[in-house]
């Protein structure tokens, strides 16, 4: 199919509304028939988070045991972060980060409590819609990067460009504009399999800050980087959330990480402490979501 014009985003970069406002859009798309070329006229309303304060009220979550009783992982009674702000979140291993991430992607629904995304409760979204709302406002580095093996890095990149409504052209121009930015333009045609632990790091990074996301979730981003490396990949994750006016919750252990934030948290004092003594009321399903939208 031809590269037409699709959805146009008139918010990226400066000037982003300074709260959720729906907006009317007119665009012009082909006809998907493959028979024709008709053009037609079509009318989007779209949701444009604008800068948000993203908030937990009342959160247990937990994941179901083998008996079908559910262990809470993690309790928050009230944590709220402002719009537009960076916070470095720390913890041992399984003290629940990549937990806490997966709920504020809406990839993980609790067994209690709202994750607001200033008036929006994610919580209470359809799949298919919390699937929408991650793709079109939530930028994850996952720590185990989920890159589709089939595609290579560009491609890995593009994608998410394109189901967000960019032409096939603009879309690879942009990925590769990304990927040089991580310093992996001469491995833009590799797939995952070919790439290092580190660069595989760097293209889901990449993927993660294309669509210029009001809230960038990144799991240990720099774990499998050098010093140089890591600095790129925190400058351009600072750089992309304040263009965006993003908020920016970023995972890691590495003390030198955390110096770059004015913010950092534990999750012992964001959660309260008797997290895994009582079993929760397992009446709605959690678990890691599948499908595409899981994976931008
Ligand atoms: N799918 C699952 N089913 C059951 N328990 C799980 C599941 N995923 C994680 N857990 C448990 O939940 C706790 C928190 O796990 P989580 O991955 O959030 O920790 P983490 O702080 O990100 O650890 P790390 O620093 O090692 O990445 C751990 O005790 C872990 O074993
Ligand atoms: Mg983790």
């Amino acid at each position: 199919m031809a590269d037409e014009p699709r959805l146009r985003r008139p918010f990226t970069g400066q000037g982003l509304p300074a709260a959720p406002v729906l907006q009317r859009q007119l665009y012009t798309a082909v006809c998907y028939c493959g028979k024709c070329s008709c053009k037609v006229e079509a009318v989007a309303i779209v949701l444009y988070l604008g800068a948000v304060t993203i908030k937990l009220e009342d959160l247990v979550v937990g994941y179901r045991g083998p008996q079908g009783t559910t262990l809470p992982i993690l309790r928050i009674p009230a944590w709220e972060l402002p719009p537009q702000q960076a916070v470095c979140v720390t913890g041992p291993s399984g003290s629940g980060k990549t937990t806490f991430l997966n709920v504020l992607a809406g990839i993980l629904l609790p067994q209690a409590g709202r994750v607001l995304y200033g008036d929006v409760d994610i919580t209470s979204l359809a799949e298919p819609q919390r699937d929408v709302f991650r793709a079109r406002h939530i930028g994850y580095v996952f720590q185990s990067f989920h890159l589709l093996p089939a595609l290579t890095a560009i491609e890995n990149v593009a994608l998410s460009l394109s189901l967000a409504g960019h032409g096939v052209q603009e879309a690879r121009a942009r990925a590769f504009a990304l990927l040089e930015r991580v310093a992996l333009a001469h491995r833009a045609n590799a797939y995952p399999s070919t790439l290092s632990v580190g660069e595989q790091q760097r293209v889901s990074i990449a993927r993660a800050v294309a669509n210029h996301p009001k809230v960038i979730l990144a799991d240990e981003p720099t774990a499998n980087l050098d010093i140089h490396t890591s600095d790129g990949v925190l400058a351009l994750l600072t750089d992309v959330s304040a263009e965006c006016g993003s908020n920016l919750i970023l995972v890691t252990h590495e003390e030198r990480v955390m110096a770059h934030f004015s913010q950092t948290i534990s999750m012992a004092d964001i959660c309260v402490s008797d997290a895994s003594q009582t079993e929760v009321s397992s009446g709605t399903s959690t678990g890691a979501k599948g499908g595409l939208g899981a994976f931008l």
